[in-house]
């Protein structure tokens, strides 16, 4: 019998962990330049030194997180997103079973926090995302959403889930029809092959406008897996999975872009994305949460949801 090749992504975590990080910190730069733009007498909710902080990220984090995008723009294309989606409801697949928590301790201790440029574990940034949505008043349900929103970053221990980074985080988009210019770095579509298919490459593509977000084939990712993995597995509202689903897809939620796909229903999908997207970039300046003193009133939290307790990944 011929050796296997093993095609598995090196289970590089930090690296991961650095990746997304850089990513997010251009996003909160983004952010922070459409709030000047846009709202000019809204409290701001920086001081200075956390300005200059995040402008210095921003400018490290550019070559690097330009490098990522090249590679995942490149590569996110229509035949990629069907082997991924087919990969993943293979039954040849063999799916981890862990509960939602067992889940956050096992994210955490693989994506480790040794990486110098990492200032947040896993499960600190899904506590801290959480905790301030909690303390702002926002639904049980949006609370537990925040808990879990990244749990999907464990397809990269998954066996055959994933090919590297660059289809486990970044920012997300459809694929199958026009890569839209509000996309972060949008000249580096010119390495995709979709960019020169006759029927990717138009404005609709493979869609009809007004199909609805759910018809998108979004490219492979932590949000899309997450999905797949929740939509039969929770009892959580169409706005919680499609904060999950989307949280990644700046160029829509942000942006504004592809929005001529929306049906009706989505407006409210929409508005709850936008909703969730604060407590995921801004609570991570908040002070370090105490896992153990947290542990038994998000283990309630999840058992409202997750009535089986056990989860396929
Ligand atoms: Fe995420
Ligand atoms: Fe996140």
């Amino acid at each position: 019998m011929a050796t296997a090749v093993d095609t598995r992504p090196p289970r590089d975590g930090p690296g991961l962990e650095a990746i997304s990080d850089a990513v997010d910190a251009i996003n909160v730069f983004k952010g922070r330049a459409t709030a000047e733009e846009s709202a000019f007498d809204n409290p701001s909710v920086f001081d200075a030194d956390k300005d200059k902080t995040t402008f210095r990220r921003y400018n490290e984090a550019c070559d690097r997180v330009k490098a990522f995008y090249a590679e995942q723009h490149a590569k996110q294309t229509v035949a990629h997103n069907l082997a991924a989606r087919e990969r993943f409801y293979s039954p040849d697949r063999h799916r981890p079973e862990m509960t939602v928590w067992e889940a956050i301790e096992k994210l955490n201790e693989l994506v480790d926090d040794s990486d110098p440029d990492t200032e947040l574990s896993q499960i600190q940034h899904l506590l801290q995302c959480a905790e301030a949505m909690r303390r702002d008043g926002k639904p049980r349900w949006m609370q537990l959403t925040g808990l879990i929103h990244d749990l999907g970053k464990l397809m990269l221990f998954v066996d055959g889930c994933c090919e590297g980074q660059w289809d486990v985080v970044g920012d997300t988009f459809p694929v199958g029809c026009r890569f839209d210019e509000r996309c972060i770095y949008p000249e580096t579509f010119a390495a995709n092959p979709d960019s020169y298919h006759e029927v990717y490459s138009t404005r609709h593509g493979i869609y009809e406008p007004g199909c609805g977000m759910d018809k998108l084939i979004m490219s492979w990712g932590h949000d899309e897996y997450l999905y797949l993995v929740l939509k039969d597995q929770c009892t959580l509202p169409r706005e919680a999975l499609a904060m999950v689903r989307f949280h990644s897809f700046y160029p829509w939620h942000r942006e504004g872009a592809y929005m001529e796909f929306m049906a009706e229903g989505d407006e409210e999908l929409l508005h709850a994305v936008r909703a969730f997207n604060p407590y995921d970039l801004y609570s991570k300046s908040d002070d370090p949460p105490r896992v153990e003193e947290l542990k038994k009133y998000y283990l309630e939290l999840i058992d409202e949801y997750f009535p089986q307790k056990i989860v396929k990944w």
